[in-house]
């Protein structure tokens, strides 16, 4: 059996005693790690002055973990600048925050380069390689370039834009070759994959069959869709055993009867969290039975504090949070609780089984795993709300949801207090539809997927359909 070799920007060394505090996605790329064998290769998260060509290694079990750690300049360009101002606002479709710089592009397609060179010794002849996220798409030609041999696949996790969005980034046709030197290449939704296929027909003048099988630069690549699912089972019983923790009852308590709406974003400006307020706001204004009877909680742990645009949505964020309390809180009451700060994965599926709305409401998302774990949070005998962008990937398949437009916060506002008031059989049938589904695309089912079309074993056909 090949050996699986996982490449992402950060890398998540699974130590056993602290797996329950992995995200969902590390649990499952290190269970499939374990069941391949293999290596889990990428930055480190540190910046050195070394010369950034040692290689930190552990390992666990049949798992080795490598990463190399930055220097200033290669963070600088390739985290900082590319992909954290370049391509993260270009790819939620943000052109106005988007900041074009020659030294980023060169420093992002410098360090992919030089993350290659350190890969290369360690890959074995007939390994599978799956390189993850936007911030390596050009690793797979690079690797091609070097003499690398193996099958190579790539999934996005974030949105692919459309066409005339892509074409505003200056690399855009660099980008794309690179892409097409993989053997496959995994979009979270049809609709990134279709304007990935608009592109290679209308700009690159190639072609992408009804088997997904792309044809442009004269190469061949094999496109489609795989949406990633979570580890349902687990976040259902972190939910059953949290549903009476100490945490849980403290917030229940500080809650008395009154109904919770849940939040839990990182602070980006991609996750509509102005808007959000905004929808809350509205709701207290146009249906006043609400004061006093319903708080909304955002829970944001801050997230790439360094980057200017990520300071600005936190001083908005707090400022509108304030906003609301200013102008509705009572001696006995405060409307809006604001949280800047992050929470154990279990603690919060205990805080969204107690949720009567989880609130999830990105202007754009690649998937948003959120969504997912609220719904597998759940109590089935009284099941809360989900209110849903329409433009967070999980909008494609959570269609029980109550999907809503968070630039429209007018009727955002309309749909919280729909949801509010959901009659106990709506709530259910809705929970069960998409609990169900849950069940059956978890993360482990995802991995499956995608690894048996990188191997060659299976073929889905709905996964390719253009
Ligand atoms: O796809 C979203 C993503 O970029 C992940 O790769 C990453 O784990 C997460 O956002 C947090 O971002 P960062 O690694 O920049 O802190």
């Amino acid at each position: 059996m090949s050996r699986l070799v996982i490449v992402s920007n950060r890398v998540a060394v699974d130590k056993g005693a602290s797996r329950g505090s992995q995200g969902g996605l590390a649990v499952a790329l290190n269970a499939a790690l374990r069941r391949f064998g293999g290596v889990w290769f990428g930055w480190s998260g540190e910046v050195s002055n070394s010369t950034a060509t040692e290689i930190n290694a552990t390992t666990v079990d049949n798992v080795a973990y490598a990463t190399v750690d930055l220097r200033q300049s290669d963070y600088d360009e390739y985290y900082f600048g590319y992909a954290n101002r370049t391509l993260w606002p270009l790819f939620h479709y943000r052109l106005d925050l988007v900041d074009f710089h020659k030294r980023y592009s060169e420093g992002y397609f410098r360090v992919n380069n030089l993350l290659c060179s350190r890969l290369l010794p360690l890959l074995k002849p007939d390994d599978l390689i799956w390189v993850h996220d936007f911030h390596l798409i050009p690793m797979g030609g690079q690797l091609r370039q070097a003499g690398c041999r193996q099958r190579i696949g790539f999934f996005l996790h974030t949105p692919w834009p459309a066409l005339e969005v892509f074409r505003a980034l200056p690399q855009h046709e660099a980008i794309m070759r690179m892409l097409c030197a993989y053997d496959v290449v995994g979009f979270q939704t049809e609709r990134d994959f279709r304007a990935f296929g608009d592109y290679i027909y209308r700009e690159a003048g190639g072609s992408v069959d009804e088997n997904g099988i792309v044809n442009a630069y004269g190469t061949q690549t094999r496109a489609g869709v795989f949406p990633i699912g979570i580890d349902t089972e687990t976040v259902t019983k972190y939910s059953e055993k949290e549903a009476n923790s100490r945490l849980t009852q403290r917030l229940m308590t500080s809650l008395g009867n009154r109904d919770l709406i849940i939040g839990v974003d990182r602070l980006d400006y991609s996750k509509g969290l102005i808007q959000r307020m905004s929808a809350f706001q509205h709701l207290l204004e146009n249906y006043p039975e609400n004061r006093g009877r319903v708080v909304m909680m955002q829970i944001s742990p801050p997230s790439r504090s360094d980057v200017p645009e990520y300071v600005d949505i936190r001083q908005e964020l707090e400022a509108a949070a304030g906003h609301i309390n200013g102008a509705y809180a009572e001696f006995d009451w405060v409307p809006t609780r604001y949280l800047n700060k992050g929470f154990a994965r279990h603690t919060l599926a205990g805080f969204f089984r107690t949720s009567k709305i989880g609130f999830v409401t990105p202007l754009r998302d690649g998937m948003n795993l959120v969504a997912k774990e609220y719904i597998a949070a759940q109590d089935p005998e009284d099941p809360g709300v989900l209110v849903l962008s329409r433009f967070a990937g999980a909008a494609t398949q959570m269609t029980d949801a109550v999907i809503v437009n968070p630039y429209d916060v007018e009727s955002t506002g309309e749909a919280l207090q729909r949801a509010l008031h959901m009659p106990l059989e709506e709530r259910q049938a809705r929970w069960r539809a998409m609990y169900a589904d849950l069940c059956r695309h978890d993360v482990a089912d995802w991995t499956k997927s995608f690894l048996d079309v990188l191997s060659g074993v299976d073929v889905t056909p709905d996964m390719f359909v253009v």
